[in-house]
């Protein structure tokens, strides 16, 4: 399968392919979801609480976020690897927001970043466009912004919120971003802004209008229990077969059933005498 890039989102949108996104942060999880075939793996600032265990993605630095894509793009040989710029990354200046946007390209290898926010990022998105980065829009619930927002609540149901979302939508279409996240989104509002603008959206919590979906792989592959939100949908229960193998692990030492014979390595008889 040829590489999907950020002209492939593009395209993808015109002939009704949906896009398919999932979440990583190391090397094996990468390329498995790579040789699995998904089109983009996001590197998200979610590494915080799936990965680091920290109660929301607040304290993940550009250091954390560089260390994963870097690993994450070894394994990615197809999927477009879009880095996360985390939280104060992309708030402080323009020239900041190049500068720590170009690092996850340069040091991360990612070959986009994404940022959060509608209309009070603009001249960062426009900037990096220019400086030829590309950038993913992410509206909705925007979870760097949690203590703004009160916490993890569904967007845009109210008619004000609404507006000012298929608004930002269009505006950070103009400003160049290639694709947007819209996150916990009621259904129809997503599909309204999905027909509103010609760049695909992509859907957490969204809905089945979106042009693409990607979800937190710890949540679909059930690693991560502390929190499941209503829009993951479980395909497997890596975290019970997780379990089931380490306890099996365990009483097998305790029973001196592994390691067998097949395990392990032989020295010669001769030597060994020579050792007692
Ligand atoms: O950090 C993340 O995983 C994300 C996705 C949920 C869109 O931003
Ligand atoms: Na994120």
């Amino acid at each position: 399968m040829s590489k999907f890039t950020t002209a492939s989102f593009n395209k993808a949108k015109g002939e009704g392919h949906k896009i398919s996104m999932l979440t990583a942060y190391d090397y094996s999880t990468a390329k498995l979801l790579d040789e699995a075939g998904v089109d983009s793996i996001l590197v998200g600032d979610s590494l915080g609480m799936v990965v680091l265990g920290y109660e929301n993605t607040l304290q993940v630095t550009l250091e954390d976020m560089i260390h994963h894509t870097r690993a994450v793009a070894r394994g990615a040989k197809r999927a477009l690897v879009i880095g996360d710029m985390p939280f104060l990354s992309y708030h402080v200046s323009v020239e900041e927001t190049i500068k720590n946007a170009g690092r996850l390209i340069q040091e991360g290898n990612a070959h986009a970043v994404k940022l959060e926010g509608g209309r009070e990022v603009l001249d960062k998105v426009e900037a990096l466009v220019k400086a030829q980065i590309p950038v993913m829009g992410h509206l909705g619930l925007t979870p760097q912004s949690v203590n703004m927002l009160g916490g993890f609540k569904v967007q845009g149901k109210n008619e004000a919120q609404a507006k000012k979302m298929i608004e930002d939508a269009k505006l950070l279409q103009e400003a160049g971003v290639f694709a947007i996240v819209l996150e916990c989104v009621p259904e129809k509002l997503a599909k309204l802004i999905t027909e509103s603008i010609d760049i695909p959206t992509i859907g957490i919590g969204a809905g089945k209008y979106c042009d693409g979906q990607v979800l937190v792989t710890q949540d679909m592959l059930g690693m991560y229990s502390d929190f499941t939100p209503k829009f993951v949908k479980k395909y497997t229960d890596i975290g019970s077969i997780v379990k089931e193998a380490v306890a099996a692990y365990g009483k097998e030492i305790q029973e001196g059933v592994f390691p067998e014979a097949k395990h392990t390595f032989a020295i010669d008889e001769e030597t060994l005498k020579k050792l007692y």
